[in-house]
């Protein structure tokens, strides 16, 4: 029984369901009315962004067919970027895709004036230590008063998982944890026959990671307080917190 590591989430996110869960959502889901909404409000069409743990460019596409036009996309599953690539060669779209890590970025410091880590990425990196590295990462890459989006969820605020985050608490106080987990708040969860890893953290964590990293909150938000989203949208995706953090 291993610890959840880079591996796990590689091949939580490999073969071909994970693909077709995420390519079909580039396509029928494309962006939340959440996420144009916060675009809008911080991103300008001409910015340089990054769409990072693109999976198969879902953002990505959706902010090409805005008008936004210069955006990257970076994903550490190679298939999830060679399905990608795929899609641009059938919207006969030119988006540069690229297989990376979060916690090692191949670009040059403030090459990028927005970075997004959208459907909970950032939290699906296991260990606070290489989530800070991350955000270390995404700081450095990020000009001078450039903007980071991203979304989590949160364990105060999902009242239907109180008494499961509870029992986590007891069970980690007694060392009796799944094994696999790194920290308190991490969730090992079955979708279809792949398990999962996320990291819930809550609001104060997140706060500390920022700071962490000089990073400014400009806003938090949680989803449902932005807009109601349709039924494709909550079938894809549950309520999850907006976090708009800026470079100083
Ligand atoms: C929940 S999916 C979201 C995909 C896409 N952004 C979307 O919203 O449809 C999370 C993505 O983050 C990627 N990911 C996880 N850890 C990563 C890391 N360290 N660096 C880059 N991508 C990572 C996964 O491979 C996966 O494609």
């Amino acid at each position: 029984m291993d610890i959840v590591d880079k591996a796990f989430i590689k091949h939580s996110y490999a073969g071909e369901d994970s693909v077709k869960e995420y390519s079909d959502a580039t396509r029928a889901v494309s962006l939340w009315k959440s996420e144009e909404i916060v675009f809008e409000r911080y991103l300008k069409a001409t910015d340089k962004i990054l769409d990072l743990g693109c999976g198969t460019g879902r953002v990505a596409f959706g902010l090409v067919e805005k008008g936004y036009n210069n955006i990257s996309g970076v994903d550490l599953s190679e298939d999830m970027i060679a399905e990608a690539k795929k899609i641009c060669r059938q919207k006969q779209i030119d988006i540069p895709f690229y297989t990376g890590d979060a916690t090692d970025l191949a670009f040059e410091e403030e090459s990028f004036d927005a970075v997004i880590f959208a459907f909970n990425g950032i939290m699906q990196i296991p260990g606070e230590t290489n989530r800070l590295k991350s955000m270390a990462e995404i700081a450095r890459i990020l000009k001078k008063d450039g903007v980071f989006i991203f979304t989590t969820h949160d364990r105060d605020k999902e009242k239907d998982n109180e008494s499961y985050w509870k029992q986590e608490k007891y069970l980690w106080n007694k060392n009796r944890q799944d094994r696999r987990l790194v920290e308190f708040g991490d969730l090992i969860y079955s979708f279809h026959d792949r398990e999962m890893f996320i990291h819930v953290p809550d609001r104060e964590e997140v706060l500390k990671c920022l700071a962490a990293n000089n990073l400014l909150l400009l806003e938090d938000i949680f989803r449902d307080e932005i807009v109601q989203e349709n039924d494709i949208v909550k079938e894809f995706a549950d309520e999850c917190r907006f976090w708009i953090v800026k470079k100083q």
